[in-house]
């Protein structure tokens, strides 16, 4: 389809009868954790701002995005504007193991639009953006940064500063193309900005300082035609990009229900006998006394009665070192070493100098989440809790 049948076929969506429902396909972010918050992944053909300060992985997140989706029929095309040079940029993303060389020029091509802002005035970038376009008709637009493109003009006539931010968000949202503007913003330009009704979607990332600790955080600020997961979610950068550990259990009114529920037995049997049959399966408990009352010793009992059953396990520990863990549990005679070998069970060792506690708290929710395959049993991690947390996976392993 030509880029003009393009514009025309999403105008005259616009003109539908309300009766008839179009449905909205999703792209998959390419981001652990991140299409879950979104309720599925990003809608397609939706315009998307990207925000944040420096060095918050903005840059990254759209590399995931377009490694994730572009292939030789439906290519992404990636501007870069003054902000970080095109050929810097990739040696730096090389550096993740989502970046495909092999993707390059194919399916993606970069674009450094750098002189044309330093020759030319804004009009040049807009043209050379839409000449770009028409001449690929790619499925994935990206700009970053536009700040910097804003700064340049700083001093220039405010219309056209402000005609200029008009018509690149009109040129992004009239393609039939998911496009993304990536921008440094302060939160305080929400309000102020037009840019900001216009989009479609805005993805804001951040970093937290909590005491010396510094966290990444996410929000999804709006996200039009679908439910996302509310609130602020935590982000790590490693070496595959981005990673979102979801603020709660994904979307409201997804989890299992009561009906599926058995007691697990703790492997004490006069305990059950006072719980009237054990712990609830999918339960979250928290065992709390002084120090020294044996709360570990019920936790390592808990997950050595789900392995004698076939269950699988995993226990999250703060204070104690996985090494004395098991040797304890061999004390009561509880044989810890041999299901870590075989897979059946794992000890994470989470440890508290990594990190705020939300950080490693969500570290093992995710882990959890990942074993249980969406099953209710375990998939919780309490938090401020001091010594550490076990689950048990009676479903099995994924
Ligand atoms: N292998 C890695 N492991 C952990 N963190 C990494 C790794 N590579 C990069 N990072 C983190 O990612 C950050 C850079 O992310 P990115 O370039 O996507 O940010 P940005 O928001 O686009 O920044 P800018 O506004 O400067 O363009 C680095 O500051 C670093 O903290
Ligand atoms: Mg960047």
């Amino acid at each position: 389809m030509s880029k003009a049948n393009k514009i025309s076929a999403r105008t005259s969506r616009s003109n539908v009868s309300p009766s008839a429902k179009v449905t909205i396909s999703q792209l998959p972010t390419g981001v652990r954790g991140l299409d879950e918050i979104l309720g599925g992944g990003l809608p397609e053909f939706s315009f998307n701002i990207i925000a944040g300060a420096p060095g918050c992985g903005k840059t990254t997140l759209a590399h995931q995005i377009i490694f994730a989706n572009a292939t030789p029929e439906k290519p992404a095309l990636y501007f870069t504007v003054l902000g970080e040079p095109a050929l810097k940029m990739l040696r730096y993303q090389q550096q993740y193991s989502f970046f495909d060389p092999a993707k390059l020029n194919k399916s993606i091509r970069f674009v450094n639009l750098t002189d044309i802002v330093l020759k030319k005035d804004l009009g040049g970038v807009l043209e050379a953006i839409s000449k770009e376009v028409q001449a690929s008709s790619p499925n994935i637009v990206v700009v970053d940064s536009f700040r910097s493109v804003v700064r340049k003009a700083r001093g220039k006539d405010v219309m056209e500063l402000q005609g200029f931010v008009q018509h690149l968000a009109l040129l992004l949202t009239s393609w039939q193309a998911t496009t993304f503007l990536i921008g440094e913003y302060s939160t305080g330009e929400v309000q102020d900005n037009a840019i900001f009704t216009v989009a479609d979607g805005i993805l804001w990332l951040t970093q937290v300082t909590e005491r010396n600790s510094v966290v990444r955080k996410l929000q999804i600020m709006k996200l039009r035609g679908q439910e996302s997961v509310p609130g602020l979610h935590t982000v790590r950068i490693d070496q595959d990009g981005l990673q979102a550990f979801s603020r709660t259990m994904g979307l409201a009114g997804k989890r299992d229900t009561w009906k599926k529920k058995k007691r697990l037995s703790t492997g004490i049997a006069e305990l059950d006998k006072l719980m009237g049959g054990g712990i609830y399966e999918g339960d979250n408990v928290l065992v709390a006394g002084p120090s020294g009352t044996g709360k570990s010793a019920l936790g390592t009992h808990f997950l050595a009665e789900g392995l004698r059953h076939g269950e699988p396990g995993i226990a999250a520990i703060f204070e104690e070192r996985p090494q004395g863990y098991v040797a304890r549990a061999k004390g009561f005679g509880l044989d810890l070493e041999t299901p870590q070998k075989t897979g059946m069970l794992e000890i994470l060792y989470l440890r508290p100098l990594d990190g705020p506690l939300g950080g490693r708290d969500d570290a093992g929710n995710s882990r959890c989440r990942e074993t249980a395959q969406g099953q209710a049993a375990g998939d919780r991690f309490a938090r401020g809790l001091r010594d550490g947390v076990g689950a048990r996976f009676p479903g099995g392993l994924s």
